[in-house]
This record gives C-alpha cells, structure tokens and sequence, in this order.
C-alpha cells in the first residue's frame, strides 16, 4: 500500500523548490543592543512538501515565517519563496495561534475575503468560500461573527480563508497552540486530510513535536537562541495519516528522536532565560 505515489511521504519526485533559505541572519536593533533572532538558516522546501519547524521558545521561528511571508526582511543571506508560473496566485497565506480573522465579517465574508482581494465577482466567491467551511465542517455557521464561536471553530475560519486564499506556500506558526488537546487532535486530523487533498507547500510552526511528526514529511529542529538548523529528520511515515498513526512504533521512535535533538537546545534556552533574568 506504502508504494502507491499517493501514499507516499516527501515531495514529488522532480518537484521543483518552492522555498530557499540560504545564511538566512536576521538582526533586530534593540536598546540593550543588537538582538540576533536568527544567525544563519539554511533550508529547502520542495514545492508540495509539509516541513514542520520545532525549537526552543525564542529561537527565531516566528521572524522566520515573517520574512518568508514578506512581513519583515533578513539582514544578511536570503530566505524567499520561489515564484510559480502564474503571477496572479498570491505567493503566501499565514496562519497564527491567534485568530486572524476580521471580528466584524462574518464567517463566509471572513473566509471570502481573499478571493475578494483578487477580485473574484461576489457569487463566485462566495461559492468558493462555501466550499471551504464545507470542508472544515463550518457550513451551518456562515452567518455567524468570529466573536460567536468557540476558539476551534475561530481557528479554522483561519485555515479555511488561508486556503481559499489558494497561495502558493502555505505558512502556518502555532496554528492549533491556543486551542484545548481534544480540538487540537481533531484539527490535526482535519489537516492532515485537507493536506492531502490540496497538496499545498506548508511550512508549519509549532512547540509539539508529536504534531511535527504526525503532520509533517520532514521535520526540521533548530537550536537555541540565536536560532540555527540544527539537524532534521525524514518523516516516512506511510500516508494518509490519522490519529492511530500515533500508536505506531515508528512513531514513537521518531518523536523520541526529534525530542533526543531537541532536548540541550530547550535545557539552553532555559539557561539564557535563567541568566537574562540574573542579569
Ligand atoms: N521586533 C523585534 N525586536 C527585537 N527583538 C525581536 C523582535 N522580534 C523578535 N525578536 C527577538 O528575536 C528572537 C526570536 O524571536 P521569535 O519570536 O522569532 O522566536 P520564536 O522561535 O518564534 O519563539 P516562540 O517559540 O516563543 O514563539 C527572540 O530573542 C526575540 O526576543
Ligand atoms: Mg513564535
């Protein structure tokens, strides 16, 4: 079953690179003096592949995300998407831990919107968007404000109006942190299967490192502050994946792998908390 393409892990084969990061550095000025955020990151992403990012708190995943969304620029390398052949798909959508959807649309406007931006004629759109809180089971709550809905249900208005967005790189940074562990497994679930429908190049953020192994084809681990790649791993679990792929004994001894990697980066970044403390 595992030998199927469908089925398989990873990018296609032959697929293009979709995301370049290369000495990637990104320096903030602050009153206390430079802040190096990120020192040199270095990473690939092929076009339709899922890397998950995992690293202490304040190693530079979200500036990372930041500037491959074009929100902020590095100091020194690059870090960039590639272009795809058509000029009118936006290059990226963002997903956040905090919900960013517009309180005052309501949900099939909220989910409309970035078709709206590309100026989809209102039926069309809305069809579209339709589509999409079908997808993510939000079909009886098109009329609803954000403020009306639980924090699951915010979070995947979130997903569904990125994805209605269809950008070429998906980027999502702690997109199921806020929420409680049973909603979090349901969405786990619920991406993993809008995953495999859409195929999109994901690069996703995020503390849980069974979330990182469940979802993604490479999972990538960074070092403490400032950030680095410190080593990444091949996640060849055979798809499509669920909740039971957790009680696999694959699983667990990826999960105990990235957590052996990950394990002095964290004990690090406590310590540099300890001493800023101190300081
Ligand atoms: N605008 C800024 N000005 C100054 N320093 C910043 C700025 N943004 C981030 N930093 C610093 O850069 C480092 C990396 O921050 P970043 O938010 O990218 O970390 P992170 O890995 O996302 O952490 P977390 O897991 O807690 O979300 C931190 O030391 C942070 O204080
Ligand atoms: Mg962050």
């Amino acid at each position: 079953m595992t030998d199927l393409p469908d089925a398989a892990p990873g990018p296609r084969p032959g697929a293009a690179v979709k995301i370049v990061a290369r000495a990637a550095q990104k320096r903030f000025p602050t009153r206390r003096g430079m802040v190096t955020a990120m020192e040199s990151v270095d990473l690939e992403v092929a076009e339709g592949e899922f890397v998950c990012v995992v690293g202490p708190s304040g190693c530079g995943k979200s500036t990372f995300l930041r500037i491959l969304a074009g929100l902020d620029h590095v100091t020194a390398g690059e870090a960039r998407i590639v272009p795809g052949p058509d000029p009118t798909q936006p290059l990226n959508a963002v997903v956040f831990q905090e919900y960013a959807i517009f309180p005052w649309k309501t949900v099939l406007a909220n989910v409309a919107f970035g078709p709206q931006m590309r100026g989809v004629p209102k039926r069309e759109r809305e069809a579209l968007a339709r589509r999409w809180l079908v997808k993510v089971g939000l079909e009886r709550f098109e009329d609803y404000y954000p403020a009306q809905l639980s924090g699951g249900m915010k979070q995947r208005v979130s997903i569904a109006r990125a994805l209605a967005y269809d950008p070429q790189v998906l980027l999502m940074d702690e997109p199921l942190g806020a929420l409680d562990a049973q909603t979090r497994a349901v969405l786990q679930e619920e991406l993993l299967r809008l995953w495999e429908e859409t195929r999109k190049t994901v690069v996703y953020v995020t503390h849980s490192i069974e979330e990182a192994v469940l979802l993604g084809d490479r999972v990538v681990v960074m070092t403490a502050h400032p950030g680095t790649v410190k080593t990444e791993f091949r996640i060849d679990l055979p798809r499509p994946r669920d909740l039971t792929t957790t009680s696999t004994p694959e699983f667990a001894a990826l999960t105990g792998a990235v957590w052996e990697a990950l394990r002095d980066e964290v004990r690090a970044a406590m310590a540099q908390g300890e001493n800023e403390v101190a300081a």
